[in-house]
């Protein structure tokens, strides 16, 4: 592939509201409930952010310490599956007592029987990007429903090289905040069919030019409908927000 051919089979679409986190304006994020609550909210697909134990068990959390959302302490990373199984992620949510810190494999079971279509951003610790990204393939490329829409994410590049070396069949976005100048070079080089770049400093130029070039272009995080109306204007496939009911309800069918 030259320095600017990018990947066969275009923009991989997931929906035009993307559940962020699960419905994680209402609900504690990255749980089982803020995905159900998602699905209830009208939401068809959603974005989780995906880490692994020290026993290389894929855990849904967005952060490489527990005490924001939990109540562990450290990094995820140095605990094994089964302590992080007794887990509650409700902090912060005295109406979500019980929730836990979810394996990938409920996420995944959850998706099938709601039918919810998902963006697994992997969220490597520091030097860990390899076996992440393994870990995740190994598991999903043997469970996920091929029915559903489904895109990797990362902010890194590592991850995504050897997301595409384990599972080659599954698309890949490059996370990016503002789009850089070389996007379809770094599109190219890491053989991504989307680009997610962060929905505040998206340029309607920038989003004509990689949309016209049929790459997937999807915001975070929007959680105000009128910016939402303006991307979506612009071409932008989709937007991920932590209110998928409240945008949903504001945008036009
Ligand atoms: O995947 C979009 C967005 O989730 C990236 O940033 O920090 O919310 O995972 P973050
Ligand atoms: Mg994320």
């Amino acid at each position: 592939m030259n320095s600017s051919t990018l990947p066969p089979g275009g923009p991989l679409l997931l929906a035009p509201v993307v559940a962020h986190r699960g419905a994680s304006g209402d609900a504690p994020e990255n749980t089982l409930g803020a995905i159900r609550l998602a699905a209830d909210q009208g939401a068809r697909c959603i974005e989780i952010d995906v880490s692994i134990s020290r026993d290389d068990v894929p855990f849904v959390h967005h952060d490489a310490t527990l005490e924001r959302c939990t109540n562990g302490a450290g990094r995820l990373c140095d605990h094994d599956a089964a302590e992080l199984d007794r887990l509650q992620a409700d902090k912060g949510h005295s109406d979500w007592q019980g929730e836990s810190l979810p394996r990938l494999s409920a996420v995944v079971e959850l998706c099938r029987q709601l039918n919810l279509g998902l963006n697994l951003e992997i969220k490597p610790a520091a030097g860990l990007e390899q076996r992440t990204a393994r870990a995740i393939c190994t598991q999903l490329s043997a469970t996920w429903p091929e029915e559903l829409p489904f895109v990797f994410s990362s902010f890194s590049t590592a991850a995504l090289d050897t997301a595409r070396e384990c599972w080659s069949d599954a698309a890949r976005a490059l996370l990016v905040g503002r789009v850089p100048a070389d996007w379809k070079e770094r599109l190219s080089r890491h053989a991504c069919r989307n680009l997610h770049c962060a929905g505040g400093q998206l340029t309607a130029e920038d989003a004509g030019e990689i949309v016209a070039a049929s790459v997937g272009l999807y915001c975070y995080t929007v959680n105000d409908p009128v910016r939402a109306r303006e991307l979506l204007a612009c071409g932008v496939h989709g937007v991920f927000t932590d209110h998928p009911g409240r945008l949903l309800a504001a945008l036009p069918a």
